[in-house]
C-alpha cells in the first residue's frame, strides 16, 4: 500500500489545496463563515455575544416581517419542501408562474423567469444570449457571477473604466461594427454602492445597437417607484432588455429572476443550460419572495425607513472623515486602502459589537480594500448610535 504522502505528491491539484496562500490566509485571520448562533432582526449572537448586523442585503428589512415568515410556511405545508427537480423535465409550479407574473407586472416587463439563486439568473441572462463572435462591453467592476456568465458565453468582452461612458464609448468605436453587440452594467453597484449613469451608458449602447443587460440585484427594492428600481429610477425601462437580479437582498428570499420580453423569455427557457438543468426555485423561498414584493406596494415605511436610515448613517460616516467612495445608496464601503488597514478597522468594529464583512482585492480594485457595509430599514435608532460609536473607535484605532 503506498504512504500517503507519496500519493498526495502525486495528485497536483490536491497540492494546490494544500498549498493555497489565499487560504492559509483566509484560515489564520479567520474573518469569514463566522457561525452565528441566533438572529433577530438586524441583532445577532456571535460567540455567546450580541452584535449587530451591518453587512446582509436585507435593505427593506423584511426577512423577520411577520407576513413574509407566514407565507414560507404556508407554503411549506401546501407544497412541501421542495419541486426537487428542473422545471423542464418535472414541470413549473403554480407559485412559480404566480411570482414570474407578478414580477414581470412590476417592472413593467411581458415576462419573467426565476432560478434557485440569483447568481444563477445573472450567468444566464449573459451566457444563454452572448455566442462565440459576439462583442460584450463590460464595466470593469461588475459582479462575479457576470464575468462568469461572460466567459461562458465565449463572447468577446470589451472592458470599459467603471461608469465611465466616456469609455465605453471609444471601447465601442473601436469594435468590428458589423458583430453582434451586448451592454452589462449593474443598476447599483454592490461594493460601491454606486448609480449606474444609466441614461449616457444607454445612449450610446443605442447607437451601437446593443443588447442591454441590467444586473439590479441591489437596485431593487431600493430604487425607483416602490422600489422598482434603476431601470425604474431613470424611466429607461424601454431601452433595457434584460434585468437580472436576486431575490435575497430586499426580497427577503433566496433565488433569483430575469425579466424581459415575451420572446427573450421564451428564447432563454429554450436554449438556457442554467434554467433547463438546475432544480427550480423551492416553495417557500417563491412565496417569501412573492409575499415581499406585496410588502414592497403595501407599506411604503419601509422604503421610507431605509433611506432615512441611509441618511442617518451616512452622515455618521461623513462626521468622522471616513471615505465612502461617493456611495450614494444603502450599500456603504468604507474603503482603507490596503488590507492590513481593513483588517485592523474590521477586527476594531467586531471587537464593539458590529458586524461587518472585509472585501480586499481582487474582490476589489486594487488599493480599494474595504470594510463593506449595507444599512437596513430594519436598524433601529439605538443601533445606529452603537454604530457611530465603533465607528469613532475603529477610526481612532486605524488611524
Ligand atoms: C450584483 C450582484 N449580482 C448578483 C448576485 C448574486 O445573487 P445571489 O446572492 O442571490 O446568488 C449578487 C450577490 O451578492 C450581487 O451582488
Amino acid at each position: 500500500m503506498a504512504l500517503s504522502f507519496f500519493s498526495k505528491n502525486k495528485k497536483a491539484l490536491l497540492n494546490r489545496c494544500r498549498d493555497d496562500y489565499p487560504t492559509k490566509m483566509r484560515l489564520k485571520y479567520d474573518p469569514y463563515y463566522h457561525a452565528i448562533e441566533a438572529q433577530s432582526g438586524t441583532n445577532i449572537r456571535l460567540d455567546g455575544r450580541d452584535m449587530i448586523m451591518l453587512s446582509s442585503n436585507d435593505y427593506l428589512g423584511l426577512s423577520f416581517h411577520p407576513k413574509v415568515i407566514e407565507a414560507g410556511a404556508a407554503a411549506l405545508r401546501k407544497w412541501g419542501t421542495s419541486p426537487t427537480g428542473a422545471r423542464p423535465s418535472n414541470g413549473s409550479r403554480a407559485y412559480h408562474v404566480e411570482l414570474e407574473e407578478k414580477l414581470a407586472n412590476f417592472l413593467g416587463r411581458e415576462a419573467c423567469h426565476v432560478h434557485a439563486a440569483g447568481y444563477l439568473s445573472c450567468i444566464a441572462s449573459i451566457a444563454s444570449f452572448a455566442q462565440r463572435g459576439d462583442i460584450i462591453f463590460a464595466d470593469k467592476n461588475i459582479h462575479s457571477c457576470l464575468w462568469d456568465g461572460i466567459r461562458l458565453s465565449m463572447g468577446t468582452v470589451e472592458r470599459f473604466s467603471h461608469n465611465n461612458p466616456d469609455d465605453f464609448r471609444s471601447a465601442a468605436e473601436s469594435v468590428n461594427p458589423d458583430a453582434p453587440k451586448m451592454l452589462i452594467v449593474e443598476g447599483v453597484y454592490s461594493m460601491e454602492g454606486h448609480i449606474c449613469q444609466l441614461p449616457d451608458i444607454i445612449k450610446i449602447a443605442d447607437e451601437y445597437d446593443c443588447f442591454n443587460v441590467l444586473d439590479d440585484a441591489h437596485g431593487f427594492g431600493v430604487l425607483g417607484r416602490q422600489g422598482r428600481g434603476t431601470v425604474d429610477h431613470f424611466g429607461l425601462n424601454e431601452k433595457v432588455d434584460v434585468i437580472c437580479g436576486s431575490l435575497s437582498k430586499s426580497l427577503a428570499s433566496t433565488g433569483g429572476f430575469i425579466a424581459g420580453s415575451n420572446e427573450v423569455i421564451d428564447y432563454l427557457r429554450t436554449n438556457s443550460k442554467q434554467t433547463i438543468f438546475s432544480a427550480a426555485l423551492s416553495p417557500a423561498q417563491a412565496a417569501i419572495a412573492s409575499t415581499a414584493l406585496d410588502i414592497m406596494q403595501t407599506e411604503p415605511e419601509h422604503h421610507e425607513r431605509l433611506w432615512s436610515n441611509t441618511k442617518k448613517y451616512n452622515a455618521i460616516l461623513k462626521n468622522l472623515g471616513i471615505n465612502t467612495w461617493s456611495s450614494e445608496t444603502p450599500a456603504i464601503p468604507i474603503v482603507l486602502g490596503s488590507k492590513e488597514r481593513v483588517y485592523h478597522f474590521w477586527k476594531a468594529l467586531l471587537e464593539k459589537g458590529i458586524f461587518s464583512v472585509m472585501s480586499i482585492a481582487p474582490a476589489v480594485p486594487p488599493c480599494k480594500d474595504l470594510v463593506r457595509t449595507a444599512i437596513s430599514a430594519m436598524h433601529t435608532d439605538e443601533q445606529l448610535e452603537q454604530i457611530a460609536e465603533a465607528m469613532a473607535y475603529a477610526v481612532k484605532k486605524v488611524g
